[in-house]
């Protein structure tokens, strides 16, 4: 089965997770995509959603289903997104898309991070997806050269600004055997607005579409 079929199985698995009358909160990404299609057929049921990205946004408006403004919120029940790696410790590299900051507010405020992914995703170890981090402009050098002392290749994303008007570093070559270390020291430099690392942050439900059906992977 292709991959395409994986995210949307995995992405419709995750209505099981909507309880009436909840606002939810929507990751960003083709396996969202999907997401926000399967969840239309439930919008008569939730109060709406908070979105993390102004791409995000348009897709849930276009389907009818209304979207807060976070600022409002300071918790949420349920989040589903998807992710470019999660490992067994079901932590993850996000921002392949570019939105994770918004994502990494949304997942720390939620109670239950319900993870959509086909089975490509899931690693052993985190760091052949390029790490993905968003800074402010005038940190740009400064970024590169502590990217290249931990021994990453860091590559400009170029044209690309995010949403809250920052740029984005790739990290190539990292084999990440410490995430939540990794985490902590990336996001403690100057100039780090996020490091697209969630691994103090982690999902608490993987649903993952296989050939075989949804295998589904609970938090302990
Ligand atoms: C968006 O910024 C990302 O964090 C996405 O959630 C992640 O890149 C997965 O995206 P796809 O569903 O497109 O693979």
């Amino acid at each position: 089965m292709n991959l395409n079929k994986l995210k949307k199985k995995a992405a419709w698995a995750a209505l099981d997770y909507i309880r009436p009358g909840t606002i939810v909160g929507v990751g960003t990404g083709t396996t969202v995509f999907y997401f926000i299609e399967a969840l239309s057929t439930k919008k008569h049921l939730i109060y709406g959603a908070v979105s993390s990205s102004n791409a995000s946004t348009i897709l849930l408006k276009k389907q009818g289903i209304e979207v807060f403004n976070l600022k409002n919120f300071s918790s949420l029940n349920i989040y589903v997104d998807s992710a470019d790696e999660i490992n067994h410790q079901m932590q993850m590299i996000k921002g392949g898309g570019g939105a994770l900051t918004r994502e990494k507010i949304i997942a720390a405020m939620s109670r239950k991070f319900v993870c959509i992914v086909d089975k490509s995703k899931k690693v052993d170890f985190l760091g052949k997806f390029p790490l993905p981090i968003e800074i402010i402009p005038m940190a740009f050098s400064y970024i590169l050269k502590e990217m290249i002392k931990i021994g990453g290749i860091p590559k400009h994303r170029k044209g690309f600004i995010t949403d809250d008007g920052n740029i984005i570093i790739d990290v190539y070559n990292l084999c990440i055997k410490d995430p939540i270390s990794m985490e902590r020291k990336i996001n403690s430099l100057p100039g780090v607005v996020t490091v697209g690392l969630f691994a103090s942050r982690s999902a608490d439900i993987i649903l993952m579409g296989t050939n075989k059906g949804i295998k589904t992977i609970k938090n302990k």
